[in-house]
């Protein structure tokens, strides 16, 4: 990671490097993990520290991946999920109360429905004696870096045996304007070489300009359509996102759109390439339907897995036992 204090705020803080280094990581950390033996030590590496998981917006993959991450590294953990239940309802501020956090805790994971709230806390704790990591868990509608790390490490893992990420054409699928999980990843993509982006939704959810332009700086193709069916057989991987209306409130807004038009069924895994796949960060409700889970091109169930063994590999980057986990890789394996 580039930045200076080990936070994990957003996905332009990695580089192509630090993407390869923490997916093999993962892979090492996932084959310790077989034994008992490797259970026990990965277990034995942080236990003198822990976390704290405020979670302020609903999750079930991020909050239940980073908890079973800490527990994997021995970090015990508590949480905050309903700020109801902590003083914030007697009037204290978020900022207050997650500096709080940092007096009690090693390392603090949020989720909040704000942008820029981790980056705001992450500078916060900089300027005060007991600076701690910040990761953020997902950012109102703009950033989930961790999610982008447990993707690029499914794409991976998923065109291993076709020369990797490079030069693949990758589709995302649905809202994307307020997708954070799409955002995410587009940004991070462009650290592959050849790679061409499609982005597929009506115009209401297209793509933000922001992220269009950082393409355009990076260099990286892309195209925009409403067209799915046609621009199926073209891709190897489709990422498919739900429609986000828990923001529909806050935007005023309420857009009639016919969502089957946007959802991946099983007749389209005919158009599907043999060697393609289906991504979704899930949750899910009815852009893939149920009985697309069976195909092996259904990658979903594997992305929820591969978080795990992602956010292990990060929080044990942050707190440097990285070296510690590849010595005893190469002695015990
Ligand atoms: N992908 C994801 O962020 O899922 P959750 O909202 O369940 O954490």
């Amino acid at each position: 990671m580039k930045k200076k204090a080990l936070h994990c705020i957003d996905v332009q803080q990695f580089n192509h490097n630090f993407l390869e280094e923490i997916c093999d990581l993962a892979d090492k950390i996932r084959e310790i993990s077989r034994t008992k033996a490797g259970m026990e030590y990965l277990a034995s590496i942080l236990n003198h520290k822990r976390a704290m998981l405020y979670f302020v917006q609903p999750s079930t993959r991020t909050f239940l991946s980073f908890y079973s991450a800490c527990q994997m590294l021995g970090i015990k953990c508590a949480e905050v999920r309903d700020p109801k239940t902590s003083s914030e309802i007697k009037g204290e501020s978020e900022e207050d109360t997650v500096r709080t956090f940092s007096l009690y805790f090693d390392l603090i994971i949020m989720r909040h429905p704000r942008a820029n709230f981790a980056e705001k806390i992450a500078n916060l704790l900089n300027d005060t004696d007991h600076p701690v990591p910040v990761i953020n868990a997902g950012s109102g509608k703009d950033q989930h870096p961790t999610q982008a790390l447990l993707d690029i490490y499914t794409l991976r893992r998923s065109f291993l045996h076709r020369g990797g990420i490079a030069g693949k054409q990758i589709a995302f699928v649905g809202d994307l304007r307020r997708g954070r999980t799409a955002r995410s990843l587009a940004l991070l993509l462009t650290q592959f070489q050849g790679v061409k982006l499609y982005f597929v939704a009506p115009s209401e959810y297209q793509m933000g300009q922001d992220i269009l332009s950082f393409l355009d700086h990076q260099k990286t193709a892309y195209e925009i359509t409403d067209d799915f069916e046609r621009m199926i057989p073209a891709v190897d991987a489709i990422y498919m996102t739900r429609l986000q209306d828990e923001w529909d409130r806050e935007e005023g807004i309420s857009v009639d759109i016919d969502i089957e038009r946007f959802s991946f069924q099983k007749r389209h895994l005919d158009l599907l390439k043999a060697d393609g796949i289906i991504m979704h960060p899930l949750p899910r409700r009815q852009e893939i339907a149920v009985e697309v889970d069976s195909d092996p091109r259904a990658a979903y169930w594997r992305q929820v897995r591969n978080g795990m063994y992602i956010r292990v590999a990060l929080i044990a980057g942050i707190f440097q036992r990285d070296k510690k986990i590849l010595d005893y890789y190469l002695a015990n394996t």
